[in-house]
C-alpha cells in the first residue's frame, strides 16, 4: 500500500506533478507552413491531453534550420515559431498542464531537399544510413545520401543553437526542456562508434564522444537550471540505423557523467519500442533500460515504450521508475490519464494519421464518454 503508483504525486526540478503519467514527446508534423509555427490546431492537440499537475513532452522541435529531416515539423528558431508555442503552452497552463519542449537536430536522418541551400545533411561523420530509405521534401522515398562532417570549428555553433533554442523556449513560457539525445539523431551520432569516425576532441574515446552532449546539455542548463532540464536517451536502440556495438560502457559513462548535473530528469526509451514511430515493433530478447539504469542514475527516471496501464504500475511500484511517458495510445486517448486511472476501454489507434494532415487522427480522437457506455 505504500507502494507509489501511477497516480502518485511526483516532484520534478520545481514542479509538483499530480501523478506519474506523461505524454511522450511526438512528432505529428501539423506545424503551420512554411513558418513551421505552431497553429492553432496543435494548441488544441495538447490542451485535450493536459491535466491538472500533469507532464506534456512537446514533439521534438529543431533548434536550427538545418536541424529538420521531415516536412511539416516546428521549429524554436524564429520569432513566429516561439509566438506559435506560446499559444500551445497557454493552452495547456489553462488546464494546469506542465509543458516541456523537447529540443532537437536530426543530423544525418535528413535529406538535401530538407536543407538550407539543398546541401547535404551535417553529422558528425560522412556516414550514411544504409539499408533504410528517407522521405524527399516532395514526398519521394529515396536511399538516405552521404552526410557531410561537421568541421571541429562549427560545432560551437551549433551548441550556441541549442542555448539559442532553450532561451527561446523559455520565451515560449515553457515549464522546461527535454534534449532529444535518441533515436539515432545528431546527438546519438555523436555518442555512438560507428556514426561518430572524428579524431579531433568530439570522436574517438568515450568521452570525447560524449563531450556533444555534455556541451550541448550544460549550454541549455545555463539558461534554464538544472531543474527544469530532461534529457532523452536510447541505449540499446535500433531507430534511424543506431546500434552501438557494446551500449554499456558507452551509457554507463553518459549517466555518470550527467549524475553532478543534477537535471530534472532523464528519459529512456525502452530497447523494445525502438523504432515505434516507424513501425509496429516489439524486439524480443532486449534488456531494459530502466532495468540497467536505475542503479546507476541518481536522479528522477521516466521511461516509455509499451506501456499499459498495469506494467506502468508496476514499474513504478517495484522502483524501477519514477514516471511513465505514453506515445500512441496517448495519441488516441486524449483522456489517457483518466481512462487509465477508472479503467475505461482505450481507443485503438491509427498509424496512417500519425504524421502529417490535419484534424483527423489528432484532435479528434474522443474522450471517454461514461454514459454512452452505461
Ligand atoms: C508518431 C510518433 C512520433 C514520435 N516522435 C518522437 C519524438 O518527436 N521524439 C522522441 O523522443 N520520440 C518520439 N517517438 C517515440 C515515442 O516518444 C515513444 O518513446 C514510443 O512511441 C514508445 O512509447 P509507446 O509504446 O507508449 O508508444 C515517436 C513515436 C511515435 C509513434
Amino acid at each position: 500500500m505504500n507502494h507509489p503508483s501511477l497516480f502518485s504525486p511526483l516532484h520534478i526540478g520545481p514542479y509538483q506533478l499530480k501523478h506519474r503519467l506523461a505524454l511522450a514527446p511526438l512528432t505529428r508534423m501539423r506545424a503551420e507552413r512554411p513558418s513551421l509555427a505552431p497553429r492553432p490546431l496543435n494548441a488544441e492537440y495538447y490542451a485535450q491531453r493536459a491535466t491538472e499537475g500533469g507532464l506534456l513532452i512537446a514533439e521534438a522541435s529543431p533548434v536550427m534550420a538545418t536541424g529538420f529531416g521531415s516536412p511539416g515539423v516546428p521549429g524554436i528558431y524564429t520569432g513566429e515559431q516561439i509566438a506559435g508555442w506560446r499559444k500551445v503552452v497557454d493552452a495547456v497552463h489553462a488546464k494546469g498542464g506542465v509543458i516541456f519542449l523537447q529540443l532537437w537536430h536530426v543530423g544525418r536522418v535528413s535529406h538535401s531537399s530538407f536543407q538550407p541551400g539543398g546541401v547535404l545533411p551535417v553529422a558528425p561523420s560522412a556516414v550514411a544510413i544504409a539499408d533504410l530509405k528517407t522521405g524527399t521534401a516532395d514526398g519521394k522515398a529515396v536511399p538516405y545520401e552521404t552526410p557531410r562532417a561537421l568541421e571541429t570549428s562549427e560545432i560551437p555553433g551549433v551548441i550556441d543553437a541549442y542555448r539559442q533554442a532553450a532561451k527561446n523556449a523559455l520565451a515560449a513560457g515553457f515549464d522546461g526542456v527535454e534534449i532529444h539525445g535518441a533515436n539515432g539523431y545528431l546527438i546519438e551520432q555523436f555518442l555512438q562508434s560507428h556514426t561518430n569516425l572524428r579524431t579531433d576532441q568530439y570522436g574517438g574515446s568515450i568521452e570525447n564522444r560524449s563531450r556533444f552532449l555534455m556541451e550541448a546539455t550544460k549550454a541549455v542548463v545555463e539558461v534554464w537550471g538544472a531543474d527544469r532540464v530532461g534529457l532523452r536517451l536510447s541505449p540499446y536502440g535500433v531507430a534511424n540505423g543506431s546500434g552501438e556495438p557494446d551500449p554499456m560502457p558507452l551509457y554507463t559513462h553518459v549517466v555518470q557523467a550527467l549524475n553532478p548535473l543534477g537535471l530534472a530528469y532523464l528519459h529512456f526509451i525502452e530497447p523494445r519500442s525502438s523504432g515505434a514511430g516507424r513501425a509496429e515493433v516489439n524486439h524480443q530478447n532486449v534488456p531494459s533500460a530502466m532495468v540497467l539504469f536505475r542503479p546507476i542514475w541518481k536522479g528522477v527516471l521516466i521511461t516509455a515504450g509499451g506501456f499499459t496501464g498495469d506494467t506502468a504500475n508496476a514499474a513504478i511500484a517495484d522502483g524501477h521508475a519514477d514516471g511513465i511517458a505514453f506515445g500512441r495510445i496517448f495519441i488516441s486517448n486524449p483522456d489517457l490519464p483518466r481512462r487509465l486511472q477508472r479503467g475505461f476501454p482505450l481507443t485503438p489507434y491509427n498509424r496512417a494519421t500519425f504524421y502529417g494532415g490535419d484534424v483527423a487522427g489528432y484532435t479528434d480522437y474522443p474522450e471517454h464518454n461514461e454514459l454512452a457506455q452505461a
